[in-house]
């Protein structure tokens, strides 16, 4: 994470934001000097500015705020589901996992994960549903472009709907294959730029296409699936229409075999 002087880990990209936001910030208090105690009560927005508080929250915070706030869906993801069902258990890294439904699942079935997130409350969510399942989950709170795992050796690894943006997203895969042993899978879903009413951020260009997605996949990956599919969605109390997910299931290439011990051909 960056020493950003905020007080806070955040990436190079927001912490540019949060100095800009600073600059602005000072501009407006100049302004504000000049209106009444009442004007600047009135909103949140001269409140804030009135006491030095940031405009923004960090990512975790404003993540903190929003789990804490609102029931996050605890159902896995069902083309996830569907993909590694088939697989022996073995170890899963889950980035921005969030309050886990993923990992929650896969830890039920046997698997032993890793959980990364910039957000407290979303691990802390994770780790009190572990309890009731006697499930394995290892909680990093950590800011996962700069996270590295001790070994590459994850056998799963998933990136579920985190929609940072096409540049960013290419980052995050290539970490996401960089932790997977030879032979391990990604899965990737995102919500559809397509969709009418709109899942996810407001910036249609964080949003997926399956065009999108198969340039931010890494070239030293195997694309299995690249597809658009239809996921019901609901969100804790709050039914949603139905909406369209891209999804990516890829394979490490297992390392090449080079000796006649593997190829079955007699020793040159
Ligand atoms: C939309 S939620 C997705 C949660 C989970 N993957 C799921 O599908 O339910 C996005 C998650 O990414 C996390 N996140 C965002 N930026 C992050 C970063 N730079 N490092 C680690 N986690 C991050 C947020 O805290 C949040 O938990």
């Amino acid at each position: 994470m960056g020493d950003c002087g905020y007080g806070c880990g955040v990436t190079p990209e927001v912490e540019h934001l949060l100095r800009e936001l600073d600059e602005a910030r000072r501009g407006a208090l100049k302004k504000l000097d000049g209106l009444s105690e009442e004007d600047a009560r009135r909103g949140t927005v001269s409140c804030r500015l009135r006491k030095g508080e940031p405009l923004v929250d960090s990512p975790g915070e404003m993540w903190d705020r929003r789990f804490a706030e609102q029931a996050w869906p605890t159902d896995p993801d069902p083309y996830l589901v569907e993909l590694a069902s088939p697989l022996p258990s073995g170890r899963g890294l889950d980035l921005g996992a969030g309050p886990g439904r993923n990992s929650l699942w896969l830890a039920a079935e046997g698997w032993d994960m890793t959980l990364v997130d910039v957000s407290r409350v979303g691990l802390d969510q994770a780790l009190m549903a572990a309890v009731p399942l006697a499930a394995r989950i290892t909680a990093v709170h950590a800011d996962m472009y700069h996270w590295r795992p001790e070994k590459a050796d994850f056998d799963l690894v998933i990136v579920a709907n985190l929609h940072p943006g096409p540049d960013a997203l290419a980052v995050i895969l290539a970490r996401a294959a960089h932790a997977l042993r030879p032979g391990g899978h990604l899965y990737v879903v995102g919500h559809h730029m397509d969709n009418p009413r709109r899942h996810g951020p407001t910036d249609p260009s964080r949003l997926f296409t399956a065009e999108r997605l198969r340039a931010a996949m890494p070239a030293d990956l195997t694309v299995d699936v690249l597809d658009t599919r239809r996921r019901a969605f609901s969100s804790g109390r709050c039914e949603r229409p139905d909406e369209s997910v891209v999804l990516a299931w890829a394979t490490k290439p297992s390392a090449p075999c080079s000796t006649h011990r593997c190829s079955g051909l007699p020793p040159e």
